[in-house]
């Protein structure tokens, strides 16, 4: 976050910002980041006009809004991040919020990542001796870097390019060669100078090999392009009184769910979209391919032919030997702060301001400690109360909203459906009608 240099100290800890109105909202965003007129209207309206989104995609009919929320509290390497989030289900930003601020007196997160290199795979069948076939691609690693190279020296001049070759050889049932070109993006994704590199040396290693080239993509499986994060929380932080639990069984349950997702797939599919919960929203906010993050993200978590958890949860005492619960992630982040979709949507280009990271492996460093922090929330909830209760009332207040009540009314029958415990659109419809009777909804 670029703060002000007359900003508030406390940078993302905005005590109440939930019940403000939106303006004023907006104002305490703006005391605290460089946001301009033009990034506040970007928001109000949803940014992206009609005339843009034409040339955005084919057949463009329309713009399609979705809400944009700030995850409050995180302090990630000592540092204070305002983190813009869109995402359309209920209790994810208030979840990322809520760990963050058990994180924050305890040094919040440490998090890191790898530089930005991606895969370029190109795909070689029918090489007459595939082991010859790949000792020569591997021979000529310096021609085919440079190859790459030439294919796109912009990357290059910005510090990035074709780092090394790697050559994967595949016998029965299809046998086949898949050269590797690992290439540094820097900030960008990378995605199309990728491509480019692939296509570019596609016709040199035909000769190298013998063989034909069929594809020339990168992978999403972008394992040299780690993100990683980690916190503790002392136990007694994780108290659930509503639950009558004390902060030492919580944690024990929450390391039981970690558990439950590291031997069965089943639970790990849950547990790994929870985390995505967190990842994706802020994947969008900023621009960023999140499909490409979550084909990515789901091939890592099978990597060692098992689908397992992005995190792991686990009990031990602090240096000052409080008892701790300890959590950590990591996952492939092939994401950028340059390029993509940042010059053309102007909502976009506001929330990268609001969250104000200077390079792409400071992004994917926050946006590992966001799925954590979503993590740890929905352990938290699922070993103590369950999930229901606390999607109840912001469910409510969807289901109020598509029962047509208007944005003045929607408290009231969500507090209505809530208190009678029956979150149903006819409950709400009842509700509405009741309130505009002039009766208790
Ligand atoms: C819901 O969107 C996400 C959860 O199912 C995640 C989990 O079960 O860990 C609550």
């Amino acid at each position: 976050m670029s703060l002000k240099p007359n900003a508030p100290a406390a940078g993302s800890r905005l005590a109440g910002f939930y019940a403000l109105g939106r303006d004023e909202r907006l104002a305490a965003l703006r005391a605290r980041v460089d946001l301009t007129d033009e990034d506040l209207e970007a928001l109000r309206t949803g940014g992206l006009e009609w005339g843009r989104a034409d040339k955005m995609v084919e057949n463009c009919v329309g713009v399609f809004g979705l809400p944009v929320g700030v995850g409050l509290n995180f302090l990630i390497n000592g540092r204070d991040y305002l983190i813009p989030m869109v995402v359309e289900e209920p209790s994810v930003v208030a979840a990322v919020s809520h760990v963050a601020r058990l994180a924050r007196p305890h040094g919040g997160f440490r998090a890191e990542a790898d530089e930005g290199l991606m895969i370029a795979q190109v795909q070689v069948v029918g090489a007459p001796d595939p082991a010859a076939a790949a000792a020569a691609l591997r021979a000529a690693e310096p021609e085919l870097l440079a190859l790459a190279d030439a294919v796109h020296p912009n990357l290059v001049a910005r510090g990035g390019g074709a780092r090394g070759v790697e050559v994967r050889v595949f016998e029965e049932p299809f046998p086949m060669l898949a050269l590797h070109l690992l290439v540094d993006c820097v900030d960008a994704m990378g995605a199309n100078a990728v491509n480019a590199m692939a296509e570019g040396v596609a016709g040199r290693v035909e000769g190298l090999t013998g063989g034909r080239v069929y594809l020339r993509i990168l992978s999403n499986l972008a394992d040299r392009r780690l993100a990683r994060a980690s916190l503790r929380v002392p136990e007694e932080a994780l108290a659930a009184p509503r639950a009558g639990m004390g902060g030492a069984e919580v944690a024990e349950g929450v390391v039981q769910a970690y558990r439950f997702a590291e031997v069965d797939p089943y639970r790990a599919a849950t547990h790994n979209k929870g985390i995505m919960n967190g990842v994706d929203a802020v994947a969008i906010a900023t621009g960023n391919d999140w499909r490409g993050v979550e084909a990515g993200a789901h091939a890592y978590a099978a990597r060692g032919g098992r689908y397992r958890s992005l995190t792991r949860f686990w009990r031990a005492p602090d240096e000052a030997g409080a008892p701790c619960l300890w959590g950590e992630i990591e996952l492939p982040l092939a994401v950028a702060t340059v390029g993509g979709s940042t010059g053309v949507h102007p909502t976009i280009r506001a929330l990268r301001k609001l969250l104000g990271v200077e390079s792409a492996r400071e992004l994917a460093g926050v946006m590992a400690a966001v799925g954590l922090s979503q993590n740890l929330a929905a352990l938290k909830a699922l070993a103590t109360e369950g999930i229901q209760r606390g999607h109840m009332s912001l469910h409510a207040r969807s289901v109020a909203l598509a029962a047509g009540a208007r944005e003045e009314e929607v408290a009231a029958v969500a507090a209505a459906l809530v208190s009678a415990g029956s979150v149903k659109h006819d409950a709400a419809a009842a509700a509405l009608a009741r309130l505009r009777a002039g009766e208790a909804p």
